[in-house]
């Protein structure tokens, strides 16, 4: 039999999208993290050439997912050094038996650990495959969307119908909307039950001032998804700078887009007329309360 690749295609992958990720600006020092679940098939040929030492425990066990094989980013590891040692950044775990205990199989050779998050993409994990193909769990601190979450109204349909509106083909790559999370202490279980709860109904969640999770069966596919929810994202900046929109995609619009590419778009966001800013009750920074502002037209 061929020996394999002494680099798996995994690691080759995950490294490109790290890659990409940190030159989109998304990643800053240790900002982000990805996880990427493994098949049997996938690991098979490197079983023999590792051995397993134990990382910390979750602190609650998964059943669902025991005995599954993940590639993950380590925490407090910089996207921009993935390349250069993937080894050192990156690590390959077990679920044990029991969904609780973690087995470290290869990597994180300087003595690291899985992501902080790691509760948070288990979570989604074990909510995306329950009745998707997902593979892939993506967070980042994508530039655009967190700077938008400090002036949109914060709920989901809100975010998602001025996300939809920041350009044309929003709507048929994010038909089922982007979740909007509240602000929440991340690395933490709550914020991964917050969010794997939303992953259930949309493929993209906000956290506010923070950044966005995204889902995808592959690492290209995630990455894709961030890609245009952030581009939609930069738009608003800038129409928000500009003064705001002065016209708009209708609701109309929507209607014939979702018809035309064969989507049901998210109902609640699809009903709304616009889009809106916050009220300012949240401005953390001056006090200052701007009243709402309607943006958008049907
Ligand atoms: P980690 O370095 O633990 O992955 O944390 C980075 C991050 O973005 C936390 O939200
Ligand atoms: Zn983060």
């Amino acid at each position: 039999m061929r020996a394999p690749p002494d680099q798996p295609w995994f690691v080759t992958d995950m490294i490109r999208v790290a890659s990409d990720m940190w030159t989109k600006g998304w990643d800053e020092r240790n900002g982000g993290n990805v996880s990427y679940r493994l098949l049997e098939s996938d690991v098979a040929p490197y079983l023999e050439g590792w051995t397993a030492a134990s990382s910390p425990p979750l602190s609650k066990a998964l059943p669902e997912i025991a005995g599954q094989y993940y590639l993950v980013t380590g925490s407090g590891k910089y996207f921009r050094n993935i390349a250069q040692d993937p080894e050192a950044n990156l690590g390959v775990i077990r679920i044990g038996v029991d969904g609780r205990q973690v087995e470290l199989l290869w990597g994180y050779r300087d003595g690291g650990v899985p992501t902080s998050e790691l509760p948070a993409h288990l979570k989604s994990h074990r909510a995306r495959q329950a009745d998707t193909h997902a593979r892939v769990i993506m967070h980042c601190h994508a530039t655009n969307l967190i700077a938008l979450s400090y002036v949109l109204e914060l709920n989901s349909a809100n975010v998602t119908r001025a996300l939809w509106e920041g350009s044309t083909e929003c709507l048929v790559v994010f038909p089922d909307g982007v979740g909007a999370l509240s602000w929440m202490v991340p690395g933490t279980d709550a914020i991964g039950d917050a969010t794997a709860e939303l992953l259930r109904k949309h493929s993209v969640v906000l956290w506010p001032f923070h950044g966005v999770f995204a889902t995808g069966e592959t690492l290209g596919e995630a990455f894709g998804l961030i890609e245009t929810v952030e581009k939609s994202a930069e738009m608003l900046v800038k129409i928000v700078a500009m003064g705001g929109a002065r016209q708009t995609i209708s609701t109309q619009n929507l209607i014939a887009l979702a018809r035309r590419f064969d989507v049901v778009p998210m109902p609640e966001a699809l009903a709304l007329d616009g889009w809106r800013l916050a009220d300012g009750t949240h401005d953390l920074s001056n006090g200052n309360v701007s009243a709402p502002v309607q943006a958008g037209q049907d």
